[in-house]
């Protein structure tokens, strides 16, 4: 069947290893595309609409192109009618095509899924026109997709590491300039578990969106007094000086914000320097913030990252990704882990009710095209 098609293009879904709610702050972000991926099978239909079909799910889409803002209410196809929509305001050429979908990254997992399905038919769309393109063009595209027809107010982070992410390597993004360095993950005897606590999260949009509210207030509230443009530039210590300045709950978003900036910081530099042990310490660390200041783990996620905590083989674990369900990740010495597996899922399962999922996967690389 792939025959009939003339295109094969992927984008990868992403686990953050660190700086979480923090890059629709400007700050730094530590995330790394994932081999979990979605793959697009695509070629021209000579027709003026996308038929989109899925490898998991039945039936098709047919999306006019004339009229794609129709397809803003549709519950899989309005990713792809955000993407083509938003691809040809922006001056692009966008053809009739089928697009066929193939996401091995679970839906709403918090590895983006979303991410990864927008990144990979906007380079799909591009490449059946016969474009060449920008990846981060394609990631700022996908990004505004996430925005305006899911609905859910994003920063950069997912659809970014979908696109440009390589193959064995963090990219660390500065969300103020889009700016990356790419830093090998070397973990020398320890490996990357990614868990799913399976919890159905159906608050996720409205929370995070919360969330982007509060750290919004107070920025406009600290710019009374501190010359800032994000809250990624305000130091830990400028934060506690006007801190009278900002409703108690908005204090701790804020200082969440701005510290996790600074272990973002430090946990490059120990990952540079091989220090493994100190990295799992940050990820502890920032486990806790995102709960105690943050508010987004929830009772799932916090009894899927103590147990991995108190597991010996582990170095650190933290949530990863939005939050309120959802996935973590934790740095586990190789010799340990499918101890530290079934030690996690015995305890999750005792504390919550819920069974654990982990999933294999490398660090992959973003948009790949293959001509077939
Ligand atoms: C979601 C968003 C990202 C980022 C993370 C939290 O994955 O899509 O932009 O804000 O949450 O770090």
């Amino acid at each position: 069947m792939n025959k009939e098609y003339l295109y094969r293009v992927s984008a990868a879904g992403r686990v953050n290893l660190i700086g979480e709610h923090v890059d629709y702050c400007g700050g730094k972000v530590l995330p790394c595309a994932l081999t979990l991926k979605n793959t697009v099978l695509a070629r021209p239909n000579g027709e003026n609409v996308l038929r989109i079909s899925w490898a998991d799910l039945p039936g098709e889409a047919v999306l006019d192109l004339e009229k794609l803002e129709d397809g803003r209410s549709m519950q899989h196809a309005k990713y792809h009618a955000g993407c083509a929509a938003l691809w040809r305001k922006a001056g692009h050429k966008v053809v009739g095509c089928d697009l066929r979908m193939d996401c091995t990254v679970p839906y709403g997992s918090g590895l983006s899924s979303s991410a990864a399905i927008e990144v990979s038919t906007i380079a799909a769309l591009a490449t059946v026109a016969g474009e060449t393109f920008d990846p981060v063009e394609v990631a700022l595209t996908a990004q505004k997709a996430e925005q305006e027809y899911a609905g859910v107010n994003c920063g950069i982070m997912d659809q970014y590491a979908s696109a440009r992410g390589k193959a064995g390597h963090a990219l660390l993004l500065d969300c103020s300039t889009l700016a990356v360095e790419y830093i090998p993950v070397e973990l020398g005897d320890c490996t990357l578990v990614i868990a799913d606590c399976k919890k159905p999260h159906s608050l996720v949009t409205s929370k995070y969106n919360e969330r982007r509210g509060e750290v919004e207030e107070a920025l406009r509230l600290l710019k009374k007094r501190i010359p800032a443009s994000s809250l990624s530039e305000v130091q830990p210590y400028m934060l506690e000086e006007y801190k009278t300045l900002l409703p108690a709950v908005v204090y701790r978003r804020a200082k969440h914000v701005v510290e996790e900036c600074e272990r973002v910081r430090r946990a490059a530099q120990l990952l540079r320097e091989g220090d493994i042990a100190g990295f799992g310490q940050l990820l502890n660390a920032s486990h806790a913030s995102l709960r105690d200041l943050y508010e987004v783990t929830g009772k799932e996620l916090d009894s899927l990252a103590h147990a991995a905590q108190s597991h010996p083989a582990c170095l650190g674990s933290r949530m990863t990704g939005a939050g309120f369900g959802g996935c973590t990740v934790s740095v586990v010495r190789k010799e340990g882990v499918e101890e530290f597996k079934e030690f996690v899922a015995e305890r999750y399962a005792r504390e919550t009710g819920y069974r654990a999922a982990f999933y294999d996967s490398e660090i992959g690389d973003g948009i790949v095209v293959e001509k077939l």
